[in-house]
């Protein structure tokens, strides 16, 4: 089997034995076996993150959009107000959901890459007061930046609004403290820092939301949270979900839970720094200040005279699959992230083969 070293911010290369457990051997989502499965995975989440006393996760089949999209929109009353910090595509995404499903939202609008600040946070609670959620993306994959998720939780917390986290591509590659950041909601994928396959996904929420939220206005048949929590609670399922990915959801959680939430935040620290250091030494710029850097991804301007086609085409040639930029940064920037399944060898070969391309061109 060729290996591509996939350098985009998921789905991300996987271990042998996650890709394995996807032979683990067909199954109807209606026996036991699933149920079992369903209750280990969601028993794992919660051990993992170390938050098994005061929360619970919910599964759903489908991109971590799918999990954003259940959690966005069941967690408000039909009275509340959604206050969006949008810095970039998926922070957008949010409002676009909230929009979808008609409910009123004040969004505090910064150009993709711009950090947020906690005044504009605070007056905007002050000045509405109906605002009843404050969601926010943690680690803006659009950049590399890495939100201020605990301040604002914080002042959510002190203006007694819930929080909502978007955690897709954070989540087992940023530490994140679910009390001290106040998170009642974070939303999470498996084929990112988690390292299974892509086609489940899952909220994460505080119990009491659970109870808060049960008789809320159901916008959605697909993606009502409170009806997918009580059924899985049972150890059902409303439809028919992505069992071979639950498997491989299963088995990365139990990869995880011996390397550490801990022990992988450092593992991609490691990577982040070894491969920062060296676009440093290429002269490659980056596209925001190395303080805002998350773990896992960065964010580079493109070389005078080297077009994203040609150099993603180049390194492909080389087995690297590197990332575009999206929206306004398609023509200015590529992106290289650094979760999943990769050696410090592959990193190494990736800065020797961007030496090669960028400065032998
Ligand atoms: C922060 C964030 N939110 C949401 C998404 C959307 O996830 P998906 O493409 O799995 O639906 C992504 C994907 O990269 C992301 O990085």
């Amino acid at each position: 089997m060729k290996r591509y070293i996939l350098l985009n911010p998921g789905p991300v290369n996987v271990s042998t034995r996650v890709r394995d457990s996807l032979l683990r051997g067909d199954l109807c989502h209606r026996e036991q076996e699933f149920s079992d499965l369903m209750a280990d995975i969601r028993a794992k989440l919660l051990k993992v993150f170390d938050i098994e006393k005061d929360y619970t996760a919910v599964l759903i089949s489908g991109s971590g959009t799918a999990a954003l999209e259940m959690g966005v929109s069941s967690c408000i009353s039909d009275k509340g107000r959604m206050l969006v910090i949008e810095n970039g595509v998926y922070g957008e995404r949010i409002s676009k959901i909230a929009d979808v499903y008609n409910i009123p939202k004040q969004a505090i609008h910064y150009q993709w890459g711009e950090y947020s600040k906690l005044e504009d946070v605070e007056s905007a609670l002050k000045e509405h007061a109906d605002i009843e959620v404050v969601a926010m993306v943690h680690h803006e994959t659009t950049t590399g930046l890495l939100n201020p998720i605990q301040q604002v939780g914080e002042l959510a917390n002190r203006y007694g609004k819930k929080f909502l986290v978007d955690c897709i591509s954070s989540q087992a590659g940023e530490t994140i403290d679910f009390e001290k950041m106040h998170i009642d909601y974070s939303i999470g994928t498996a084929n990112k820092c988690i390292q299974g396959f892509p086609g489940v996904a899952f909220v994460l929420a505080r119990k009491t939301e659970m109870e808060r939220i049960r008789d809320f206005p159901q916008r959605s048949l697909y993606f009502h949270m409170a009806g997918h929590f009580t059924a899985q609670e049972k150890g059902d399922t409303l439809f028919t979900p992505a069992i071979q990915s639950h498997y491989a959801l299963d088995e990365a959680l139990d990869e995880l839970l011996e390397e550490t939430v801990t022990g992988r935040i450092a593992r991609y620290s490691k990577a982040s720094k070894f491969l920062r250091e060296g676009f440093t030494k290429l002269g490659l710029n980056f596209l925001i200040p190395p303080e805002q850097h998350s773990n896992t991804l960065t964010a580079l301007k493109l070389p005078n005279g080297i077009t994203y086609p040609w150099l993603h085409d180049r390194l492909k040639e080389k087995e690297f699959v590197i990332y575009a930029g999206q929206g306004a940064f398609n023509q200015s920037i590529f992106r290289i992230a650094n979760m999943g399944e990769i050696t410090m060898e592959e990193y190494q070969s990736l800065l020797t083969a961007l030496e090669e391309i960028v400065n032998g061109s």
